[in-house]
Order: structure tokens, then sequence, then C-alpha cells
């Protein structure tokens, strides 16, 4: 079994068990959401599902127009029953690592507003402690101009090495869906507190948001290599 299937069983079985009728539902970002997507679309049609999507991203909402979805927005629904999203890095603790395809910021606030966050990911993804398999770090969204002294407060507070993440075969930084840069701390040890080190990155000025996903995770499937799919 690819990795590719790996992610589609995990999302088939992630909306097979959350997705009901009348649900508000978040749609999470990157390709394993993609196989999530494809498999509401299906229930939608035979089951003859409502369903109001609330995306997480420009990427997630044209999902949502791509398989004519009811497309919704929290001003008109601020309460999300469930999201279904995908994640870079889950530990034991069920922290999480998001933002790889640089969508934290829309990501977590979705989370925030959702009864329940489910992650869904291949068996890569599933660590003990951040960082055992992950090895691109942390990202955090920043204000443009303040990036440099973002970079060089994280470096003193907690060592490591912060990278300004460039956009692939364009020159210059990847600009977020809310017109911000990301920084990818490679944080030089797992012997972290998390949860500290997600509210003291956060009281940094001109830090929009952290891809640290903190007590927000209510259960993670991962598609294992021989298709089956563990659950935490
Ligand atoms: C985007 C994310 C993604 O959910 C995360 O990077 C996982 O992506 P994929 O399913 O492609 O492995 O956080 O900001």
């Amino acid at each position: 079994m690819t990795l590719e299937q790996a992610k589609q069983v995990a999302a088939y079985r992630a909306v097979d068990e959350f997705v009901t009728n009348n649900c508000i539902f978040g749609v999470g970002s990157g390709s394993t959401v993609v196989y999530a997507v494809q498999r509401l679309a299906e229930r939608v049609d035979v089951e003859n599902l409502k369903v109001t999507c609330v995306p997480t991203s420009f990427q997630a909402k044209q999902l949502i127009h791509k398989y004519n979805l009811t497309l919704g927005e929290l001003d008109t629904h601020p309460n999300i029953d469930v999201t279904i999203d995908g994640a870079d890095e889950v530990d034991s603790k069920m922290n999480l690592i998001k933002g790889g395809g640089g969508c934290l910021l829309q990501e977590k606030i979705i989370a925030s507003c959702s009864k329940k966050l489910i992650v869904i990911a291949d068996y890569t993804k599933d660590s003990v402690t951040l960082g055992d398999h992950y090895k691109k770090g942390i990202p955090v969204e920043v204000i443009p101009m303040a990036y440099v002294p973002i970079k060089n407060k994280i470096t003193t507070l907690f060592g490591g090495d912060v990278k300004l993440r460039n956009a692939i075969a364009k020159a210059g930084p990847v600009v977020t869906d809310n017109g911000n840069f990301i920084l990818d701390w490679l944080f030089p040890n797992n012997s972290f507190d998390w949860e500290e080190v997600n509210t003291i990155i956060k009281l940094i000025p001109g830090v929009v948001e952290t891809g640290l996903f903190i007590n927000m995770c209510h259960k993670a499937y991962f598609g294992q290599p021989e298709g089956t799919v563990s659950e935490r």
C-alpha cells in the first residue's frame, strides 16, 4: 500500500465515523483532506446528507466548490460540529505540529470553534514525541515586517535555528492566505514543554499563530502500510 492509500483509508474512516446529517463540518487543508472531501461528496450524493462545510484555507474552499458541497463561513456558522484535518506530526499526548502547508492560522481558528478536531494522516505522522519523525520544525505565522526580530527572539529563547519559508520554484517567501510569512523553527531537542513554548512564542509581538496544536485534537486516525487504520 502506498502512502496515498494510507492517507485515503484514514480519511474515509474519519468521514464515515464523524460526519452526520445536518452537521456543520470544518474542512482541513493538505493532501490527506482531499480524500476526506471526496468521501464526503460520495456520502452527500448517495445518502442525500445535508452538510455545511466551513473551510480552513483557500485550498479547502476550492475543494468545497470542486465537489459542489455547501459552503459556510464562521460569520454564519461559528459553532462547528466536527473538523477533519491533516497533521505533520502527532505525539503520544495528542499534541500536533501543523502548518506544513502554511494554513495553520485558519486551521487553528476553525479547530477552536469545533466541538471535535479529528486528525487524519498516514503512519509516518504517528510519533511518541514531536520531532521524532518530522524534521521541518514548528511553523510560526508572523507579520512580515517583524520576521527578523521574531526569528532572533525564538533562537535566543529556545535555541535551534529559524528559517523563513521560501516559495518553491519562485523567488521570495511563502505568503499565507492571510498575507503573512511563515518561519520554521527547527527546535534543538524534543524535551520542551510544548504548551509553555506555545504560550511564550505567541506573546512575541508580531507572531500571529504557531503550528503547535495543544489539547485540541479529539482523535487521530493513521492509515497503516498494510491497509488498516490505527486510532488514538
Ligand atoms: C496545512 C496542514 C496540513 O494539514 C498538514 O501539513 C498535513 O498535510 P498532508 O495531509 O498533505 O500531509 O497543517 O497547513
